[in-house]
């Protein structure tokens, strides 16, 4: 099956199926307490953030999703225009398509055309990184003239794909090379499965300069690669899948590892769906937090439409703020919570340090 063909599944399955997980974020372990009487009016509250040197109106990401297919340029042309206007950064999904067949590369640079002053960031895979050098990751970053670099580690997903490739040995190698050659900030992110603590320490000192959790509980990539496995007869990858549905770090835990592991920023995402789940994981010290699916069928309209689901999200993560009495999203990462129940027995097993982040 070609590339093209596979990013169609992806989109069609992503807007057609449910295809979250039965797991949760755990954010729902995650208590902000309570302001009864806050010394801040709501519209007085500064939802702006720093991120990567660039000033940003909200701690929100558009993640990366898509490239390679019409409707695709269709997606991210409505992306880059809504991250332009809104003032957030956003992700295009895997360029590989765009490497390989030129004359697809258009489905990306659309996000760029549509927003010239956003702040764009281009997506490899770490297995083709890997094969394919420093070169390839160039490449992405000038198809779409990219602020900065995401690279995805998937090996559960290419493990279970039909057509996938689960090589990942020499990794951080390959990292630390590409950190010395690339001009542009480089974040490493997940795809659904989380980034554990040993891996955003390793990452860290090899340089990468930010970290996206996309941990489980949101849009499970076992579960469309299993469906895939389904339509194209491809029965052992299918049964291998569907064991390992429900594998992966849940939301709220990953970003306890992530803030703990490293100091440099974490991106908080993988099934965020509101501004209140932004608001816990912010005081769990994530510094962005980042959405996917929730956007991907407003894309497939307009701009406006994705505008409409941002200001939804701030209209939430405003009133969180409000209630915990913060006034900004600096305050918001120190308000007091508590954490119960799955989540506190994980952080205590997993000896956690506290967050390191500022
Ligand atoms: C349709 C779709 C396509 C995606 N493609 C990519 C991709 O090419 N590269 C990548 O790093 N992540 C990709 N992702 C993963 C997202 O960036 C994100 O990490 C994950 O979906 C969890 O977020 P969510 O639960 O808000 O969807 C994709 C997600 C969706 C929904």
């Amino acid at each position: 099956m070609g590339i093209e063909a596979r990013k169609t599944d992806h989109i069609k399955l992503s807007l057609e199926r449910d295809v979250s997980y039965k797991k949760t974020t755990w954010l729902e372990y995650v208590e902000l307490v309570h302001v009864a009487a806050p010394e801040v009016d709501p519209e007085d509250v500064d939802t702006e953030v720093e991120f990567l040197g660039r000033r940003f109106s909200h701690p929100f990401v558009i993640e990366s999703m898509t490239g390679g297919t019409s409707l695709a340029e269709k997606i991210n042309a409505s992306l880059g225009e809504a991250a332009a206007r809104f003032k957030i950064p956003m992700g295009v999904g895997s360029q590989r398509a765009g490497i390989v067949k030129p004359e697809t590369a258009q489905t990306f640079r659309t996000a760029r055309d549509h927003g010239p002053d956003a702040f764009l960031i281009g997506n490899i895979g770490a297995a083709q990184l890997i094969e394919n050098g420093v070169a390839f990751a160039q490449k992405a970053v000038k198809m779409i003239d990219a602020d900065a670099l995401a690279i995805h580690l998937n090996p559960l997903q290419e493990i279970v794909q039909p057509d996938g490739k689960a090589r990942f040995r020499n990794f951080y190698t390959v990292l630390r090379r590409l950190k010395e050659e690339i001009a542009v900030p480089i974040i490493l992110k997940e795809i659904g499965c989380g980034l554990s603590r040993e891996v955003v320490e390793t990452a860290s000192e090899a340089g990468v300069d930010a970290f996206d959790v996309a941990g489980s509980g949101g849009t499970n990539w076992t579960l469309i690669e299993m469906m895939r496995a389904d339509e194209v007869g491809a029965s052992e990858k299918k049964s291998l899948a569907e064991v390992f549905l429900e594998w992966g770090i849940p939301t709220a835990a990953a970003v306890v590892e992530a803030v703990d592991a490293t100091s440099r920023p974490v991106i908080a995402s993988g099934g965020l769906r509101t501004g209140l789940d932004s608001a816990k994981a912010l005081a769990l010290g994530a510094s962005m937090t980042g959405l996917a699916r929730p956007f991907l069928e407003p894309a497939t309209k307009s701009a406006d439409e994705v505008l409409k689901v941002l200001n939804a999200l701030s209209a939430q993560l405003r009133t969180a703020m409000f209630l915990t009495g913060s006034k900004n999203v600096g305050e918001l990462k120190h308000a007091p919570k508590v954490v119960l129940g799955p989540l506190k027995e994980w952080i205590s097993q997993r000896a956690t340090r506290g967050s390191r982040q500022k």
